[in-house]
């Protein structure tokens, strides 16, 4: 693995400098109907880091733009990690996260891979928990979210390539209603025979702003064929189901397996992680293996694969009814959300938003 730095005497504290907040009415009217990834809360958090300092200068301020040199890394090489988790309304009135150590840990292995220097697991969580502390206000009812995005990115001012001696770290807070808004109904997937979103050996475990622009374009052939994401199937042999463009995929089968491909050119979800653990509860077996497009289409024509569905933070649980290819489509089960997705996902959600008992410990709350 690649080498990144840890800064050892790291103790980052976020400490909060207020800003004029929105006024209560215009929040109000932000939250009705917030979409995805357009309205932003009043601070942000950040930190910068170099070789020479380490972590330092680090708190939760007024949301304002970044100025960057532009020589920045960042912006020439793509020296970027980020990651995705949501703050959850509780019933009495409280805010929650769910499983952020897993975040943490995710960043920190993206970190590693993209040479960035690594946050310690506790810093990531205190600089989510204290811009959720400062911002609660926005966090919306049930069933919107807040969504928060936290991201380090490399701003030293060099045109060489190597890794960068200095970088920026921050976490942005955005009220989220429904991800695929109005298509309860479940998604139709593009299984794309050629543009691969990750190989073997390269990115494709990290979370990181290149292996989405990798794949803009294949959600956008996903567009033209009326399907509302891209399956990617693997680089080598253009056979082996691979994940969606931001959630990993899951299968039901008539056998009683939850079925989902292996770790390696993959995210590791927390999503589909957390399903996988509540698959037992649900009579279904978790099988992490390989699934060929092949199986997908027969299983599907048969009946072997009762049900498919996408998992990740933004979009929860998304039943796939269908499928299109180059040769023609297939449906899944009778083209409707199948039972056992509709169940993990209200299990997953009650859980998320406190309607529901936390044997695990998921729930974070947000003090
Ligand atoms: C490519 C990709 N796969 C899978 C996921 C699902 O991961 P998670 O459940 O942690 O949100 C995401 C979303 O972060 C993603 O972008």
């Amino acid at each position: 693995m690649v080498s990144s730095v840890v800064d050892p005497g790291l103790s980052l504290r976020f400490p909060a400098t207020p800003t004029t907040p929105t006024p209560d009415e215009a929040r109000a009217s932000l939250l009705v109907d917030p979409g995805f990834g357009r309205v932003f809360s009043d601070h942000m958090t950040v930190a910068s880091w170099t070789a020479e300092r380490g972590w330092h200068d680090d708190g939760v301020r007024g949301l304002e733009p970044m100025t960057l040199h532009p020589a920045a890394a960042v912006l020439h090489y793509a020296q970027e990690i980020f990651e995705g988790l949501k703050a959850y309304r509780q019933p009495d009135g409280s805010v929650a996260l769910f499983r952020p150590d897993r975040n943490a840990a995710r960043f920190e292995h993206s970190a590693r891979r993209l040479s960035l220097p690594v946050l310690p697991a506790s810093a990531f969580v205190t600089a989510v928990t204290e811009l959720v502390r400062l911002d609660a206000a926005w966090v919306p009812d049930p069933p919107a979210t807040l969504y928060l995005r936290p991201f380090m990115v490399a701003t030293e001012a060099f045109l060489g390539v190597r890794a960068a001696d200095e970088a920026r770290f921050g976490v942005l807070a955005s009220p989220a209603g429904p991800y695929f808004s109005g298509r309860e109904v479940g998604v139709t997937l593009w299984i794309d025979p050629e543009l691969s979103r990750a190989a073997p050996g390269g990115t494709g475990d990290a979370k990181c702003g290149g292996n989405y622009a990798a794949g803009l374009a294949a959600q956008g052939v996903a567009r033209e064929h009326a399907c509302d994401q891209v399956l990617f199937l693997d680089a080598v042999e253009h056979r082996w189901l691979e994940e969606s463009g931001t959630m990993n995929v899951l299968l039901v089968t008539a056998a009683g397996e939850l079925v989902t491909p292996p770790l390696g050119t993959i995210l590791d979800g927390v999503t589909r992680r957390s399903v996988l653990e509540l698959a037992a509860g649900h009579g279904l077996r978790p099988v992490e293996r390989p699934v060929s497009v092949d199986e997908l289409r027969e299983g599907a024509r048969s009946g072997a694969i009762t049900e498919v569905f996408a998992a990740g933070t933004a979009a929860v649980i998304s039943p796939i009814v269908r499928f299109r290819e180059p040769g023609g489509e297939f449906t899944v089960g009778d083209g409707t959300p199948g039972p056992r997705t509709l169940a993990l996902r209200s299990e997953l959600v009650d859980v998320q938003f406190g309607r529901a008992a936390d044997p695990r410990g998921w729930r974070v709350p947000v003090g």
